[in-house]
C-alpha cells in the first residue's frame, strides 16, 4: 500500500510518483482528484485475506468512489459491491463484478431498479421496511423470477460519530427494528415463490474507529440469525455492513482487519460460524489513497489572520463544510511548515471552509487535500458555476486514465440551454 507520501526532496507524491511530474504527465490543470489504483487493491487483498477460510465476500461500497477505474481495481482485487442505485448497480456489472458478490442497499428502491436487481439475480436486495417486502415480491411476480433477498435490521445503537453517518439508531430511516421482524418474516413467507430469504445485514454507521459498535450491532443480526434459524428458515448470510474509519490525522483508528476477525469471531461464538460473512466498506477501502489538488489563487491578511484562497472548494470536496470534517492541506513542492493559514474555496458560502493549516512562511502555487478518495469527487457538484473537477488514476507508478473536467464552456452552454 502506499498512496499519498513525499519523497527525499519532500515533494508530495502519490503511488511513489512526484504528484508535480503525475500531473505533468496528465496534462490536467486543478483542482484535480489523484488516486493510486494499486493501493486501493492493496488494501482490498488484506481485507479479503482477513476472512481466511471463512466463507463471505467484501462488497465495496460504491458510493464512496464510483469511478470505473476504482471499481475495477477493487473487483480484480477480489471484491464484490454494495450498490444503492440502479446507477451503481450498472457501474459495478460493467467493472466486472459478478452479481453473486453485489448487493444493493436503500431505502427508496425504484421500480426500474428493483427490475435490474432482480433481471441481473443480484446476491441479495436488502429489504429496509416491511412495506417494501410485497412491492419487490410484485416485481419478481411479473419478471417471473425468484428475487434473493435479505432484511436490513436497524440495531438501535448509537455510535460516536457525526450524526448526518449514524445510522443504526432507531430514530433513522434505514432498516427494519427489532419489533417489527415478525412482521417482515410474515410478510416474507406470503412473498413465497418470489422471494427467497437468504440473509440478513445491518450498517450501524460511518467511521468506526474501533469493532466494538461493529458487534453490538452484529450481535442484535445474530440474535435475529437465530431466531430465524429455530423457525427452521435456512439462512446463507449475514451483511453486517461497513463503516472502518480512517485516520485523517486526528487519532488512530483499528485498521479494517480487524473487524472482519471481530466478526468472524462473534459469528462462531453465536453458533452461527457457517454462516458466509459480508461487509460493505467504502470509505476505508479508497480514502487514504485519494488526493484533491488545487491551486493557490489568491492571500488575503486581516489584522492576524492568513487567509489562502484556493480553487477547489465546497463544491469539489464537501466533507468539511457537510460534517466538520478536516482534510489535511499541505504544500505540493515542499513539507508542511509554519505558519498555518485559513484554507478557504472559492464559494460564496462561509462554511466553504478548510480550516488551518501549516502552508509555511511564503504560500505554495499548489497544495494537495489529504485523504479525499472517498465522498469526494461522488459528491461534487457544479455550484456557483464550478464544473466538475479532473480525476487521474495512477498504476505502477504512471497515469493509467484520466477522466477530464467537462470544463466551464460546458457548462455555460447547458445552463443557457436549460
Ligand atoms: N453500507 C451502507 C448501507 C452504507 O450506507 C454505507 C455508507 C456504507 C456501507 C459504507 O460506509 P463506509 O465504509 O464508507 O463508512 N458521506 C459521508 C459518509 C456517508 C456514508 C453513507 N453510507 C462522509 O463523507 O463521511
Amino acid at each position: 500500500m502506499s498512496g499519498f507520501g513525499r519523497d527525499g526532496s519532500g515533494r508530495a507524491t502519490l503511488g511513489g510518483r512526484a504528484l508535480f511530474e503525475l500531473r505533468a504527465e496528465a496534462g490536467v490543470g486543478t483542482p484535480a482528484y489523484f488516486y493510486d489504483l494499486d493501493a486501493v487493491a492493496d488494501a482490498t487483498r488484506e481485507l479479503c485475506a482477513a476472512f481466511g477460510a471463512a466463507p463471505g465476500f467484501v462488497a465495496y461500497a460504491v458510493k464512496a468512489n464510483t469511478a470505473g477505474s476504482i471499481v475495477r481495481a477493487v473487483a480484480q482485487a477480489g471484491g464484490g459491491a454494495d450498490v444503492v442505485s440502479g446507477g451503481e448497480l450498472r457501474v459495478a456489472l460493467g467493472a466486472g463484478v459478478g452479481p453473486e458478490r453485489i448487493v444493493m442497499s436503500g431505502v427508496a428502491k425504484q421500480d426500474w431498479e428493483l427490475d435490474l436487481a432482480i433481471g441481473h439475480g443480484i446476491r441479495a436486495i436488502q429489504l429496509e421496511s416491511v412495506e417494501e417486502i410485497p412491492r419487490v415480491a410484485a416485481r419478481a411476480r411479473a419478471l417471473g423470477k425468484t428475487a434473493r433477498v435479505s432484511l436490513r435490521i436497524n440495531p438501535d445503537v448509537e455510535i460516536d460519530s457525526h450524526a448526518h453517518i449514524a445510522t443504526g439508531h432507531d430514530e433513522a430511516k434505514f432498516g427494519i427494528v427489532a419489533r417489527d421482524l415478525p412482521t417482515a418474516f410474515e410478510a416474507i413467507g406470503r412473498g413465497a415463490t418470489a422471494l427467497a430469504l437468504d440473509g440478513l445485514s445491518t450498517h450501524v454507521g460511518s467511521m468506526l474507529t474501533t469493532p466494538t459498535p461493529y458487534l453490538e450491532s452484529a450481535r442484535v443480526v445474530c440474535s435475529a440469525a437465530r431466531e430465524l434459524r429455530a423457525r427452521g428458515k435456512p439462512l446463507a448470510f449475514v451483511d453486517l455492513g461497513g463503516g472502518f474509519g480512517i485516520d485523517y490525522g486526528g487519532a488512530p483508528v483499528e485498521p479494517p482487519p480487524a473487524f472482519v476477525r471481530a466478526a468472524l469471531g462473534l459469528l462462531a461464538e453465536q453458533g452461527l460460524g457457517d454462516l458466509a460473512l459480508v461487509v460493505e466498506p467504502g470509505r476505508s477501502l479508497v480514502a487514504p489513497f485519494g488526493v484533491l489538488v488545487a491551486s493557490v489563487v489568491q492571500s488575503k491578511t486581516s489584522g492576524t489572520r492568513r487567509w489562502c484562497m484556493i480553487d477547489a472548494g465546497m463544491n469539489d470536496l464537501i466533507r468539511p463544510a457537510l460534517y466538520g470534517a478536516r482534510h489535511r492541506i499541505e504544500p505540493v513542492e515542499r513539507a508542511p511548515s509554519a505558519p498555518e493559514w485559513q484554507v478557504v474555496g472559492p464559494v460564496c458560502e462561509s462554511s466553504d471552509d478548510f480550516g488551518l493549516h501549516p502552508l509555511g512562511g511564503e504560500l505554495p502555487g499548489v497544495v494537495v487535500l489529504r485523504d479525499a478518495g472517498a465522498y469526494g469527487f461522488t459528491m461534487a457538484s457544479e455550484y456557483n458555476g464550478r464544473p466538475l473537477p479532473a480525476e487521474v488514476f495512477v498504476a505502477g507508478g504512471k497515469v493509467a486514465h484520466v477522466s477530464r473536467s467537462p470544463g466551464v464552456e460546458a457548462w455555460v452552454e447547458r445552463r443557457l440551454g436549460a
